[in-house]
């Protein structure tokens, strides 16, 4: 039996309520999910919270609150936008949960046991709200973090630490036997070049604070927040409680994450697999970040885009969509009122939307309502034909690619192609002109290439597709059909009935 396929997300962090970075990841593995079950394949698609940690525990402290009650709150409005945005994730883990510190101790026991676990002092730089340890040169003369500009903490603590310079020829050689495994390749290049210049054994426990996991014989520490996080991939596929399981969906096929905390995923993770000798995720591919109108999104600059307010507004299809057709996957976007108004407008009111509303407009007009029987074909269907049946190719392509703007590119290049199949054909014309034979076979390909768009888009914009697909009269859910069906022509019958609807994506005046 094929090995069930494995997707995550990065586990959010419960110091803060969810904005679109955070739906643009779950958006993205969604998409996976649903194209990979449309696909035939068993999915397991996983995503959560991770809750410990010294920035939780201050964040909480400062709200009066204990810092469980915190994760409680925030855990829900996770939990309400994933509902909101139609994500179907098969399991959501909380790094709280007794199977997941269950977890940890096991995988920390596993990696002790192997010699790569020793006591020390660790004295240098810290970053709280990274969640990262800082070498002096890192945080330069004016003690900030690389990454996020915060200013460091100093830290000097008895503390455990990972000999991850062990590692550094055995994940060399990793990357090297395993090319597609970090994407994309440019971001692969940097962490070779990273991990080439040389890696400190890193610190895996603290003891100045305590929301954490108790090592294993000595609660004075608690194990580094990363570490715990980490492990949440395993922790969901059933280690060590299930391991029956476990062996049937890990690895996981891909690990989502942000390009910020591919090191983590790309290094860490990987050592701390190999020295436990569980097999290694098979890919990490680590997306861009999102400004907003060109400007870094941040609560200091009040800007930060609330994905529940974009949702009331123009509905999850169009954030989903958006997210996804807006920018290549890997690298950086920007984040407009303008470009996201230009989206529905173009795409999906004009595009999209305008073929099915003018196509079942059609068919209830000269047809009764009924998709009629095609006659012979000329030229320009077979055409239309050949790229609808060419498109599913493109598709799974573009998808094992993970490049989701291709793959929206393909299907709408092809919808463009549809419309200017409805102008040329021009079916008022041979209406008029008592072609009835040409007509009916116009409107019966048009509705043919409908049900294979609909098909294509559903990963993308479930909600939308479900109703095109009731519209042309398939009875059937859609999320039960095949992908293998878009490879095949002619498979509506004549004679359902459809349903013209209201609009399917109501245009934007944009301010
Ligand atoms: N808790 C860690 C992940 C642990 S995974 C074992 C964490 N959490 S986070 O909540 O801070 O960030 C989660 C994800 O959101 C990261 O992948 C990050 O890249 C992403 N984003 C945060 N801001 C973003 C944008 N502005 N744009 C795109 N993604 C962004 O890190």
């Amino acid at each position: 039996m094929a090995k069930t396929f494995y997707v995550t997300t990065p586990i959010y962090y419960v110091n803060d309520v969810p904005h679109i970075g955070h739906a643009y990841t779950t958006i993205a593995a969604d998409v996976i999910a649903r194209f990979r079950r449309l696909s035939g394949d068993r999915v397991f698609f996983l995503t959560g919270t991770d809750e410990h940690g010294q920035k939780i525990e201050r964040v909480a402290l400062a709200s009066g609150e204990r810092p469980i009650e915190l994760a409680d709150r925030v855990v829900l409005r996770f939990k309400g936008l994933w509902e909101r945005l139609n994500i179907l994730n098969d399991d959501f883990i909380r790094t709280t949960e007794e199977r997941h510190q269950k977890s940890v101790r096991e995988l920390f026991q596993m990696v002790f046991d192997r010699g790569d676990i020793y006591l020390g002092e660790y004295e240098d730089w810290y970053c709280v709200f990274d969640e990262t340890f800082l070498t002096e040169t890192q945080v330069g003369g004016e003690r900030v973090c690389p990454d996020c500009g915060r200013p460091v903490e100093r830290l000097k603590e008895e503390s455990y630490f990972f000999r991850l310079s062990r590692y550094q020829d055995p994940l060399l050689e990793f990357y090297e036997r395993n090319p597609d495994f970090i994407q994309p390749s440019f971001r692969r290049n940097e962490v070779i070049s990273f991990v080439k210049g040389g890696l400190r054994d890193l610190s895996i426990s603290r003891t100045s604070f305590s929301w954490g996991i108790p090592i294993p014989n000595n609660e004075r520490h608690v194990i580094y927040v990363w570490f715990d996080a980490l492990a949440n991939y395993i922790t969901a596929a059933g280690f060590p409680h299930d391991m029956e399981r476990f062996n049937e969906v890990w690895p996981a096929d891909i690990h989502l994450v942000g390009k910020d905390i591919l090191r983590f995923h790309a290094i860490y993770w990987p050592a701390f697999l190999m020295s436990s000798g569980l097999p290694l995720p098979r890919k990490v591919f680590a997306h861009g970040w999102w400004t907003v109108e060109g400007e870094k999104m941040s609560k200091s600059k009040g800007n930060v885009v609330d994905p529940f307010a974009v949702i009331d507004e123009f509905g999850a299809d169009v954030l989903r969509f958006f997210l996804l057709r807006e920018v290549p996957f890997g690298l950086d976007g920007d984040f407009s009122r303008t470009a996201l108004i230009g989206r529905i407008n173009g795409d999906l009111a004009n595009g999209l939307g305008n073929l099915v509303s003018r196509s079942l407009g059609m068919i209830e007009k000269y047809s009764e309502g009924r998709v009629p029987k095609p006659g012979l074909p000329e030229p320009f269907d077979l055409i239309v034909k050949e790229k609808a049946l060419d498109l599913v190719r493109q598709l799974e392509e573009a998808m094992n690619e993970v490049a989701f703007h291709k793959a929206l590119n393909a299907i709408w290049d092809f919808i463009a192609l549809v419309n200017k199949y409805v102008d040329e054909s021009a079916p008022w014309s041979l209406h008029k002109a008592g072609k009835k034979e040409r007509l009916d076979t116009v409107l019966w390909v048009l509705v043919e290439a409908i049900r294979i768009i609909a098909l294509l888009v559903y990963p993308f914009i479930p909600k939308s597709a479900e109703e095109i697909w009731k519209r042309i009269g398939i009875l059937e859910p859609i999320k039960s059909e095949r992908i293998a069906n878009a490879r095949k022509w002619g498979l509506i019958n004549p004679g359902s009935r459809i349903e013209k609807g209201g609009s399917l994506f109501p245009r934007y005046e944009s301010k």
